[in-house]
């Protein structure tokens, strides 16, 4: 797949997912929590990373309100100030400001004590923009996400988990993997579990 065909299909996955109607938008965030809230990784995790729903993402805020209430420590990322194309990992708490990044994403403070070294959380809710079944990941094209967790390659851990979210019009059949890409350890869409290595 050529740089241009990339490009041509985050353009026409991101309008399909555009065009999900709020009463869509809702389902599929209910039925994502549904599929997530009662897993045992989810609720035995004690550092979770979530993300602000944009552009028609499917929305993981009912499952960040219950990890809270649950008392797990709960992350957003946050655009690194000077290592280009990285994420930082802010601790959130009910209340916190969100300030609107450069690309109007949600994000909290950077406030030193509240990081979290990217390698300690346990899993990491990640946006995407096409997926297909064998966790290939498709992102806006930033490559931030592929940045952050580059370090998962060179380590045995295979920690944290990555599981990518989507509805089920994202998928794709087959997403050709870029040496740089990092791969998900499952996919949960609205309808249904991907690749799962437990
Ligand atoms: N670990 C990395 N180190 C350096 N550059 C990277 C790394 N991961 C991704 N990139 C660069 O980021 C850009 C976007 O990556 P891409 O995988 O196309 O985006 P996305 O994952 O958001 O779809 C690419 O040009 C790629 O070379
Ligand atoms: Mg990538």
């Amino acid at each position: 797949m050529t740089p241009a065909q990339r490009a041509s299909l985050r353009q026409s996955l991101r309008h399909t997912r555009r065009l999900l109607s709020a009463r869509q938008q809702r389902d599929a965030a209910i039925a994502l929590h549904h599929a997530l809230a009662g897993q045992r990784f989810f609720r035995t995790a004690k550092r979770l990373a979530f993300y602000q729903a944009i552009d028609g993402e499917i929305d993981p805020s009912l499952l960040l309100a219950e990890a809270l209430s649950r008392g797990q420590a709960c992350f957003l990322p946050l655009l690194h100030p000077f290592r280009h194309g990285r994420l930082l990992f802010v601790r959130y708490r009910v209340g916190d400001p969100l300030q609107p990044n450069r690309w109007g994403i949600a994000q909290p403070r950077l406030l030193a004590h509240r990081l979290v070294s990217p390698r300690w959380l346990d899993v990491v809710l990640v946006p995407l923009v096409g997926f297909d079944a064998d966790g290939n990941r498709l992102g806006m094209g930033k490559g931030f996400y592929d940045r952050t967790f580059s370090f998962r390659a060179r380590s045995a851990r295979r920690r944290p988990m990555l599981i990518g979210l989507a509805h089920e019009c994202q998928r794709v059949d087959v997403l050709e993997r870029q040496d740089w890409d990092v791969t998900m350890d499952g996919i949960v869409s609205d309808k249904r579990w991907y690749e799962w290595r437990a």
